[in-house]
């Protein structure tokens, strides 16, 4: 039988709200702590349990046909995968912070410093915006303790609830972009997966449309 072949993030932030929107969608999985893999019991559906940041390079391939990923990922990593939905949850901000104690004015204040951060990409295009440069060090997790081991003199990462940016004596100063969690579809996905991903679309809206 065709299936559809969606990627959920592994664990973390996403994988619990991911896994709740499909349930909400009729859709009965297994929750899959130790597999990388699962099918749906009742929906034409394989579930595969990716590391986020790996998740738009499999939708390029076309090794799973759609994905719900954070929006700031697929930002980062994956220029040209088309969103059809917009899921609501896991709602975040990428933004550069620096320490509370340092003056700051504008961007221009970054010139020539350094900026510890996951999302190159994306803060290299802010910067090449605005005309400045900066030094990038790139650091896969617990961005926000550069400054204070004097790695970087800013940081440039995901602000949800803005207690890690507190934790860590710093202050948010400019707002690259807004995320939330986003349902993702493979530029590779052949016809009988798009038929698929009609009916879940059909699903989502109902859960999406009673949410609000
Ligand atoms: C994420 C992100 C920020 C933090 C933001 O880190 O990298 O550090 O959450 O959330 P908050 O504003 O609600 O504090 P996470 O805890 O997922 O760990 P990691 O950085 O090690 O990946
Ligand atoms: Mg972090």
């Amino acid at each position: 039988m065709e299936t559809i072949k969606v990627a959920v993030q592994k664990s973390g932030r996403l994988n619990e709200d991911s896994l709740r929107i499909l349930k909400d969608c009729g859709i009965s999985i297994d929750n899959g702590r130790d597999q990388l893999r699962a099918s749906a019991r009742n929906f034409p559906m394989e579930v595969f349990y990716l590391r986020n940041g790996d998740i738009p390079q499999y939708l390029k391939d076309g090794v799973v046909d759609i994905a719900i990923i954070g929006e700031n990922v697929l930002i980062e990593k994956g220029a040209d995968i088309p969103v059809v939905e917009k899921l609501g949850f896991s709602r975040c901000r990428v933004s550069i912070a620096v320490p509370k104690n340092v003056e700051y004015n504008s961007i221009n204040d970054l010139e020539g410093k350094r900026i510890a951060t996951s999302y190159p990409n994306t803060v290299l295009q802010y910067l090449n915006q605005k005309g400045v440069t900066s030094d990038l060090h790139i650091i896969n997790g617990s961005v926000e303790i550069a400054p204070n081991i004097g790695l970087a003199d800013a940081v440039c990462d995901i602000v949800s609830s803005g207690s890690t940016l507190f934790k860590n004596n710093l202050k948010e100063v400019e707002v690259l972009l807004q995320s939330e969690a986003v349902l993702a579809v493979s530029p590779k996905a052949g016809a009988k997966q798009h038929k698929i991903l009609e009916q879940l679309r059909f699903r989502l809206q109902s859960v999406l449309e009673a949410r609000n």
